[in-house]
């Protein structure tokens, strides 16, 4: 036997820096950040989410000094996040259609003093339900086309505040055909919509009620609405449905937990796909690098390219600020 066994030694291409790097098949950019931001009332506030240590509920005008040090690392876009005061919440949630509602007048700002970058706004009615549930309620079930009425107004509202992009949060069915519609015949069909498309009924969304506030307020669970875990054929008609009515991205969320359901997803549909690395993911992993237990930087660095490499086009993340710092060292 002249040839040295084996004859393929994937080691090969492994030994050195240059030759791991010259076969490096994904790669994050400050491109592929979208950074959730909350919002507070009042003036000079960052108010720390205690479930989410390093994540901060900002005030308007110290949001605007937030945005502006997003764009200069290169994030495209920006998702806002209103923690409404409990006076304001109702069980009709009124205050989603004030035009100067918090995240309303965030965007006016924002838009004012930061051209240029993207402005997500989620619709759903939560941050404004006395009761925490993402639409209307009536003995108990939320209401599916009464409460897509009010999400077609809200998302209007949005648009007439600055919005670029809409994102359906609430998974009521039909609802991203009716916002379309809406948001044509009111003049904003140039607003985009990424559809919340697949989202799952998930324990992993705690620290974010936390941080919006209705984490004692929401009666029962979203079981109704939000997707059962266990199910992956599911989300791929759910995402059919959002692309036939006018999606023009779709998202999964949580993230990690779905990493199956993303490549699923741009497989068939080879649409936009964003993954949504939610509060509880956040969560974990400062806890575990806050006690020495996993390296902060490098799990960051892992769990965003496992997104990539799942087929996402981009990520919704809590991270996103340090990570785009640490790229543009
Ligand atoms: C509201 C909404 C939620 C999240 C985004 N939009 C919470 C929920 O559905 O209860 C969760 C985001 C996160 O956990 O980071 N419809």
């Amino acid at each position: 036997m002249s040839a040295k066994f084996p004859s393929t030694r994937l080691r090969r291409p492994r030994s050195s820096d240059w030759s791991r790097r010259m076969i490096q098949e994904h790669i994050l950019t400050p491109n592929d950040l979208i950074w959730p931001l909350f919002i507070s009332e009042g003036s000079n506030v960052k108010d720390p989410v205690t479930s989410m240590p390093g994540v901060f509920r900002f005030s308007v005008d110290n949001l605007i000094a937030e945005v502006k040090h997003a764009k200069a690392l290169g994030i495209p876009c920006i998702a806002l996040f209103p923690n409404t005061p409990a006076s304001l919440r109702s069980e009709r949630g009124d205050e989603a259609l004030n035009p100067d509602n918090l995240i309303n007048t965030a965007m006016r700002a924002i838009k004012d003093a930061v051209p240029d970058i993207g402005v997500l706004a989620d619709v759903a009615l939560d941050p404004y339900t006395s009761h925490g549930q993402d639409g209307l309620l009536e003995n108990g079930h939320v209401l599916n086309d009464e409460t897509i009425g009010v999400l077609v107004q809200q998302a209007v509202v949005q648009a007439e505040a600055g919005a670029d992009i809409v994102a359906p949060s609430d998974m009521m069915d039909g609802r991203i055909g009716a916002i379309r519609g809406e948001l044509d015949k009111a003049g904003y069909a140039h607003v985009q919509i990424m559809a919340y498309s697949a989202k799952y009924a998930s324990a992993f969304y705690g620290p974010f009620r936390d941080a919006v506030g209705s984490t004692g307020v929401l009666s029962g669970d979203k079981k109704t609405y939000q997707m059962d875990p266990a199910n992956r054929l599911e989300a791929l008609r759910e995402v059919e449905l959002d692309i036939a009515e006018g999606a023009d991205s779709v998202m999964v969320k949580p993230g990690m937990p779905y990493l199956d359901i993303i490549r699923e997803i741009k497989d068939a549909f080879k649409v936009p796909t964003f993954a949504y690395q939610v509060s509880g993911e956040y969560a974990m992993l400062v806890a575990a690098a806050n006690n020495g237990w996993l390296d902060r930087d490098k799990v960051i660095a892992e769990a965003l390219l496992s997104f990539k490499r799942a087929g996402a086009d981009g990520i919704l993340t809590y991270f996103a600020r340090e990570i785009a710092e640490k790229m543009n060292d």
